[in-house]
């Protein structure tokens, strides 16, 4: 077995590769390579390949550039677009993407088995095949078959991930839990025990383990994804109803927030979830259970998806009623394109459908985003981009802020009106201070809230 020199905190540095460089794989490489591992990362992108190379973030991920170019300074980790350079690594980590497919709900699985194709001809035995991307449950079990016909004496092991864009790098390197699906007998003990090796540093953090089988592992995954999705899209469901009677959905989020066995976090109203991740995963899995037989299981994420999407579409409608009944010609600010702050990811982003949206019925729409201003461009050229949020907001009738930025969260309102055109705030993200903006002359709506402060704040 390859071993490198043990480094400080107990790891063994062990070698390993890592198939797909993009927002899972590229952090995953690099985050093993700080933790002293020997890694080689492999993307059939040859741009993604020379940035990373040079020790450069393709991506926005906070922290990564830094942790990526001591590595490669340091040697330990090396990127390629060939697969050949994997031979020699003891583990080889599955990333690549697992895309909606095309005019359907379930998820498009070509680039893993293209990749465990590609990969089989360079596996040698005793080597640990990982899934980290997030696959329906049963195909870790059709891949291990196809490992087991290939004759390599390679195994899988599946090790779902959890990490957030935004954190990517601190949630590698500290998760807040592992799970290992892995065979039964001893090739699962083993696949195991070498997993250990690679999370020495977690462990050691006394960072819970759940070991399980495969389709377990597979499940975890989409269960908590669907678990967080629903969290969102319950508390959207109660910002509708407090819409239409009077309430505040962020009061109401504090107050069953304090129960613990509901707890606060991932229970902000707004414009709602986006991002590579929950929509599709939602829909996978919906696909999934259907095709078991099981629709009725997960029916609910149907209603989960409709109603996030409806929030998208409320942001839209507040922007034309307070408009006096239409956006056409009218200059929109939007702020904020990206799925979420300290990101620069645009997949199935609300911000941006919301932007889109707004220029389709007319609107004369220009965007910021501190970011995420180059993906938008590439998906959406029509639309008009600011260089700044001085430039967006300047001259218009109408601001719109989706993404809660916080940047955009420390804008000043006086400042901002003085620019402006009109005096129409929407606070897509219930991220602004209301108060500080009607104060300031603005007429502030936000999602779910009042639109006159009526409550009483204690
Ligand atoms: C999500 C999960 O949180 C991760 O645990 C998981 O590993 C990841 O998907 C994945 O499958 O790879 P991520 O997509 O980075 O992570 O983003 P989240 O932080 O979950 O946010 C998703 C969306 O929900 C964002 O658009 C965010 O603005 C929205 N959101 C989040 C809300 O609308 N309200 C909230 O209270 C929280």
């Amino acid at each position: 077995m390859a071993r490198l020199p043990t480094e400080d905190r107990g790891q063994v540095a062990l070698k390993m590769s890592v198939i797909g460089c993009g927002y899972l794989g590229a952090v995953h490489a690099a985050a093993m390579a700080e933790l002293g591992h020997d890694v080689v990362g492999v993307d059939i992108d040859p741009g993604k390949i020379a940035t990373l190379n040079r020790g450069e973030a393709p991506i926005f991920e906070p922290g990564l550039g830094l942790i990526l170019t001591s590595a490669t300074e340091s040697g330990r980790l090396r990127f390629s677009t060939d697969m050949a350079k994997v031979r020699g690594s003891r583990v080889h980590f599955i990333a690549v993407g697992t895309p909606q497919k095309h005019g359907g709900n379930a998820a498009d699985l070509t680039y893993v088995d293209a990749a465990i194709d590609a990969l089989i001809p360079h596996l040698s035995d005793g080597d640990l095949v990982v899934g980290k991307s997030t696959v329906p449950v049963g195909t870790a079990a059709r891949l291990a078959e196809k490992l087991a016909a290939s004759g390599t004496g390679a195994t899988l092991a599946w090790n779902p991930e959890f990490l957030r864009e935004g954190f990517a790098v601190q949630d590698t390197i500290s998760p807040d839990r592992l799970v290992y699906g892995v065979s039964a007998g001893i090739a699962g003990d083993q696949a195991r025990a070498l997993l250990d090796e690679v999370y020495t540093v977690a462990l050691s953090q006394d960072t819970p383990l759940v070991v399980t089988d495969y389709a377990t592992a597979e499940l975890v995954k989409a269960a908590a994804n669907a678990f967080l999705a629903t969290k969102i899209s319950f508390i959207n469901a109660m910002a509708e109803i407090a819409e239409a009677t009077g309430a505040d959905v962020t009061q109401l989020a504090d107050a069953i927030g304090h129960d613990n066995r509901i707890g606060r976090r991932f229970l902000n109203a707004g414009v709602g979830f986006g991002g590579g991740c929950l929509p599709k995963d939602i829909r996978a899995f919906t696909a999934r259970a259907e095709e078991l037989g099981l629709g009725e299981s997960v029916a609910f994420l149907k209603e989960v998806d409709s109603i996030n999407l409806r929030r998208r579409q409320r942001a839209v409608d507040m922007a034309a009623e307070s408009l006096e009944g239409s956006v056409f010609g009218r200059r929109i600010a939007v702020l904020g394109l990206a799925f979420k702050p300290n990101s620069d990811d645009v997949r199935d982003s609300p911000a941006l459908d919301v932007a889109v949206q707004l220029k389709g019925l007319g609107g004369e729409v220009i965007c910021y985003d501190p970011e995420a201003m180059s993906n938008a461009k590439a998906k959406h050229p029509q639309l008009s981009f600011a260089n700044s949020i001085v430039d967006a907001v300047t001259g218009a009738d109408a601001i719109i802020v989706v993404t809660e930025w916080d940047d955009f969260k420390q804008l000043d309102p006086s400042e901002v009106l003085a620019l402006a055109n009109g005096s129409l705030v929407i606070d897509g993200r219930n991220c602004l201070d209301p108060e500080a903006w009607r104060d300031a002359g603005w007429e502030y709506r936000s999602m779910g809230r009042p639109d006159r402060a009526t409550a009483l704040v204690v």
